[in-house]
């Protein structure tokens, strides 16, 4: 199998994690032997500024060629004015379809030495182990028609179309079950089917894939407003949840939120064949970009995910989750997740440390 891995450092604090990361990854490539190889890439307000486009066609043929990818993030005040189709976020999405990525796993861990920084309180938290399986390639962000349009009255009137096939939903439903598996042998699909079809085909769908192929899961089903509250309420109840597209976007911000920041969270987008985009959950902050303020690890974490899912590689992933859990209690701690007696680090020092952690 080739191993080569296309880097899309993105814009606003992107570039900064993504050199943190890419340091990590130097060092396990050569620790472990991986025989990986990388290259750059333009993506998002960056390719927009070198080529006019978010997603350009040098980008799409790198992205093909590629294993895994690894992004940092897209978007900026720079770009939030031009024309909508060719917006960073566009780019994002284009090249979510493009490649078929359309598992995204979330997960929301909390490391026990952040307890303190989550707004809830740590007995509600401790513990937390939830994995988001979100729907990334159809519902409401691609459904067709969508647009603004004049009425006849001359009032403008904003529209999209939610929308899911029986074919998309099972095979976001089967990794949510095969996921589970894995881990709690619980799944929560979250859906809206007292107002919305379109999750009303959702729930039925997941219900008669249950009983035709994981009987031994333990299946629930919540309305996406309940789901909201009980993120937290009680969070722990939850082992993995599955939810199209809209939804698992709004509720794994709320998820991340639990484990203290979001600036130390994952996640993987897959395809059928465990080809993947790798990517930290947070944006582009654009408010604190260039500081060397931003948190790198949840870039870092997405390599060991890479590592995990596409490479196969568990020895090495699993080695970089300890590396960060060993900076953590040495008690280093970038601004979002300080918390009082530690010791605060910018971004370049943070990769530093879990590359010196990983020995
Ligand atoms: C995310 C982001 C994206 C999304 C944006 C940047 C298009 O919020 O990955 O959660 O909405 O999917
Ligand atoms: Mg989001």
């Amino acid at each position: 199998m080739s191993k080569h891995i296309l880097i899309l450092a993105g814009d606003g604090i992107g570039p900064e994690i993504v050199t943190a990361a890419e340091q990590v990854l130097t060092r396990v490539n050569e620790k472990f032997n991986l025989g990986l190889t990388w290259e750059q890439g333009l993506l998002g307000g960056a390719a927009i500024d070198a080529h006019g486009s978010p997603y350009p066609d040098v980008t799409s043929e790198q992205a093909k060629k590629a294993d895994a990818l690894l992004l940092g993030a897209v978007g900026g005040p720079k770009w939030d004015t031009i024309e909508r189709s060719i917006r960073p976020e566009r780019g994002l999405l284009k090249l979510r379809s493009e490649l078929n990525l359309f598992a995204n796993l979330r997960p929301a861990i909390l490391y026990p030495q952040l307890a303190d920084a989550s707004s809830l309180k740590p007995e509600i938290v401790l513990g937390l182990d939830i994995l988001i399986v979100r729907e990334l390639t159809g519902g409401i962000y691609f459904g067709q028609p969508r647009g603004i349009r004049e009425l006849e009255n001359g009032e403008k009137q904003g529209f999209n179309t939610d929308v899911y096939a029986e074919s998309e939903i099972k095979r976001i439903a089967k990794v949510a079950f095969e996921m589970a598996k894995l881990r709690g042998g619980k799944v929560c699909s979250v859906d809206k089917a007292n107002v919305l079809e379109v999750t009303e085909l959702w729930k039925q769908t997941v219900t008669q894939l249950h009983a035709e192929q994981y009987p031994e899961i333990n299946l629930s089903h919540m309305y996406v407003d309940n789901a909201a509250m009980q993120l937290v309420r009680a969070p722990k109840q939850f082992d993995v949840l599955v939810t199209g597209n809209l939804f698992g976007d709004i509720l794994s911000d709320e998820a991340a939120m639990l484990t203290g920041s979001i600036g130390m969270l994952p996640s993987a987008s897959l395809d059928e064949n465990g080809k993947g985009m790798y990517e930290p959950c947070h944006g582009s902050a654009p408010d604190i970009a260039g500081q060397n303020i931003a948190n790198p690890l949840a870039t870092i974490l997405s390599v060991a995910m890479m590592l995990r899912y596409t490479f196969r590689e568990e020895a090495a992933a699993k080695a970089i989750e300890d590396a960060v859990g060993n900076v953590l209690d040495q008690g280093l701690r970038t601004a979002d997740i300080m918390s009082e007696g530690m010791n605060k680090v910018g971004t370049q020092e943070m990769g530093q440390a879990v590359v010196a952690a990983l020995g």
